[in-house]
């Protein structure tokens, strides 16, 4: 628990507590005998000098029936009194920290069975507060290492042990980003001090706490959708003044000089010149400033956004979940199909499915909390003649009251009144989930995490003569780095992902679940697009050299992807082929075989027993898994790295958590909503805040880098 320091200005003596409270009292007609009670201290806002504390004493010989404690006085002021410590011997914690006032008793000593009446359910609940049940906060569990929670290995840091889990590595500091690194995985000097540079239009606001106090109601929602566009402009500039600007800047690199080695710092500070908080309009309102509301939009990016690999085709209808079938229904869509039947629709692979309710439904509960209102959400898309995708319906889902049910709404597109608005809004929450997915799983599970351990293998197995060491050298620059500042500032506990997230801290837990569905053999392109859906095997075909044929073209993930996959196999194929002349030669090749033995055994092996690793006996085993690796290092992760800002720098586009479910008719919310669908809207996205942090993490080298 911390201490409140500057919470000591409301210890004053004993004396002048018990006159104050004699007089407060007296005035209000209480009984002189309370002042043998106890006090309670309440601090409201800020704690200092003259703040807002007040006093209220519980009597300890009256007790007031309806609570069964004792009687309570009314509040009195603390900000007049003089320091009281000899009484109180105490600090007085941060509210948030205890979510309950302080309860100061007097000097007396009683055994526990010796307790006054009044005082025995006061006794029990001070001592339940000052322990406290260890679930204020959430305990990240350690990833890795056990079926619950598997996770591929990383890189050792050196650190000693944790002290609460001696099996895990402990962390000398929350943010460290002079983070130790193998002098061979290290970023170059210059490309470490431009990383940091860049990074710091995204990370100010961590490095600098007390940044936040400089924007104006932080928490509060924008306005309107034009507030929101002019942050991005000449006029907005994040709404920081330009003073204000200059001050962070200052104690931006105040800060960093602490954090950051003294040979960088001077480049660091060179770069730092430049507007730490101005940022340029993101692309995807470059020509329409309302894209970001628009349907064909809203679909055109599930097959050509930033997240373009989690849409499937759907195989079955209604769609089915881990346990129940969604409540969508044949009449909320098949008006829509563009005359097709739903039958027809799903002969021809013309139905698509943006699935994130199964692995969020458990989480819901803990992720409702702190201000979050998030759904599991299904969204369904037909592929229309022109190929484009037509959103159909949305989905959304809440645990019900027992753990077998749920509560699910459907929402459909609509064009106007207050049907389009409530459409808005749960596309939004779509967004939201999805958002959330492509930070956690796309991009730092399935790129970053996942190759880790090839490198380790890489290093440690394979001699810097061994071909394919060289082979895969360049793929795996500045990878590990990268990935240690990553831990140290973005998936961190408390880090900027939990931070900006709907997902909050559960962030982590929830991609080592989603790692448990991982396989390797999977990621390969020609087999995930396969798996779903959007392309069918045509192994025989000359037109398809990499053995699949898309569904349709407009899928640039996928028709891209797939020429380039193509090529790399093909770089691949020519370069083994110089040095093995057949199975044999890789069956036999010592430092491969203890390669691949280590990536499966040890740095994935918490699914060393699972399905997905080739067996590494023949030379196609060994191509298959190199132009695999080089895929995801290369290919897949550009595609859900550099689109980011384009995309998701625009807050409107891509919220990343909600703060409103979106209301029931015939509620209070509802009324609120008809009343003024927007400003319903606008308040239901993060404050201002946490978007101008949406945007500026997709615009920073940590998140979106090369
Ligand atoms: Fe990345």
């Amino acid at each position: 628990m911390e201490h409140d320091r500057s919470g000591s200005s409301m210890q004053e003596p004993r004396r002048a507590v018990q006159s104050k409270l004699k007089d407060h009292h007296t005035n209000h007609s209480i009984k002189q005998n309370i002042i043998k009670g106890e006090i309670v201290i309440q601090n409201h806002g800020q704690s200092g000098p003259g703040k807002s504390a007040s006093l209220q004493l519980y009597s300890s010989t009256a007790v007031d029936p309806s609570t069964g404690k004792g009687k309570m006085s009314e509040k009195a002021p603390a900000s007049s009194m003089e320091r009281a410590s000899d009484m109180m011997a105490s600090w007085v914690y941060p509210f948030q920290k205890t979510k309950s006032g302080r309860l100061f008793f007097s000097n007396n000593s009683y055994l526990p069975n010796h307790t006054p009446r009044a005082l025995v359910q006061l006794r029990q609940l001070e001592l339940a507060s000052l322990r406290g049940d260890g679930t204020q906060e959430h305990a990240r569990p350690v990833l890795g290492g056990s079926e619950l929670h598997p996770y591929p290995c990383r890189l050792r840091t050196g650190h000693p042990p944790s002290n609460t889990e001696p099996s895990a590595e402990s962390r000398t500091e929350t943010i460290n980003l002079d983070i130790y690194v193998p002098p061979d995985e290290r970023f170059s000097p210059k490309k470490l001090s431009e990383f940091i540079s860049n990074s710091i239009q995204a990370t100010v606001h961590f490095i600098i706490p007390e940044a936040k106090s400089l924007f104006k109601q932080d928490s509060s929602s924008f306005e309107s959708f034009d507030e929101i566009h002019d942050m991005f402009s000449s006029k907005g500039g994040q709404a920081v003044e330009g003073k204000v600007r200059e001050k962070l800047k200052g104690k931006v690199r105040e800060k960093l000089k602490k954090l950051v080695p003294n040979v960088l710092f001077k480049e660091i500070n060179y770069a730092g010149k430049e507007d730490l908080l101005k940022f340029p309009l993101p692309q995807i309102v470059t020509e329409n400033e309302l894209a970001w509301g628009n349907d064909e939009e809203f679909g055109r990016q599930m097959v050509a956004g930033t997240n373009p690999a989690r849409i499937k085709c759907l195989q079955e209808f209604p769609p089915q979940g881990r346990n129940r079938a969604s409540t969508i229904h044949a009449s909320h869509i098949e008006h829509n199909l563009d005359g097709l039947t739903l039958v027809q629709a799903m002969n021809e692979w013309r139905i698509f499915i943006l699935d994130h309710h199964d692995y969020l439904m458990p989480y819901l509960s803990k992720i409702n909390t702190k201000g979050v209102c998030a759904y599991a959400s299904r969204t369904l898309f037909f592929l229309r003649a022109d190929a484009t995708m037509k959103p159909l319906a949305i989905e959304l889902s809440l645990p019900g009251s027992s753990e077998d049910t749920e509560i699910s709404r459907v929402f459909l597109p609509a064009k106007k009144g207050t049907e389009a608005a409530l459409w808005q809004l749960a596309k939004a929450h779509v967004a939201a989930n999805d958002s959330a997915y492509h930070q956690l799983i796309s991009h730092w599970l399935h790129t970053h995490a996942v190759v880790e351990p090839f490198i380790i293998a890489t290093r440690r197995q394979l001699s810097v003569m061994h071909p394919v060491n060289w082979l895969l050298r360049p793929h795996f620059k500045d990878t590990m780095h990268i990935n240690a500042l990553a831990r140290s500032i973005l998936v961190n506990s408390g880090g900027i992902l939990e931070k900006t997230l709907f997902t909050g801290e559960i962030s982590m837990e929830l991609s080592s679940e989603l790692y448990k569905e991982w396989r390797f053999d999977e990621q390969a392109l020609p087999a995930d697009l396969v798996k779903r859906g959007l392309a069918l095997e045509d192994p025989d075909n000359p037109n398809s050299p990499s053995g699949v044929q898309l569904l349709f073209d407009d899928y640039p993930y996928g028709a891209d992807g797939l020429d380039i996959w193509h090529a790399i196999k093909t770089w691949v194929t020519d370069y083994c082929s110089l040095f093995y002349e057949d199975d044999y030669s890789v069956n036999s090749d010592v430092e491969v075989q203890a390669w691949w033995s280590e990536i499966q055994n040890a740095g994935h092996g918490d699914k060393r027993n699972e399905a997905g690793w080739y067996k590494m006996t023949t030379l196609l085993d060994l191509i298959e898994a190199l132009t695999t690796l080089i895929w995801i290092a290369s290919g897949l992760h550009a595609s859900v790295n550099f689109g980011q800002y384009a995309y998701a720098g625009y807050p409107l586009n891509r919220p990343m958590l909600c703060r409103k479910f979106i209301p029931r008719e015939g509620t209070k919310e509802f009324a609120e909503f008809l009343r003024d669908p927007d400003k319903y809207y606008l308040s239901m996205l993060p404050g201002r805040f946490q978007m101008s942090l949406c945007y500026s993490i997709n615009r920073g080298s940590l998140n979106a880098h090369i």
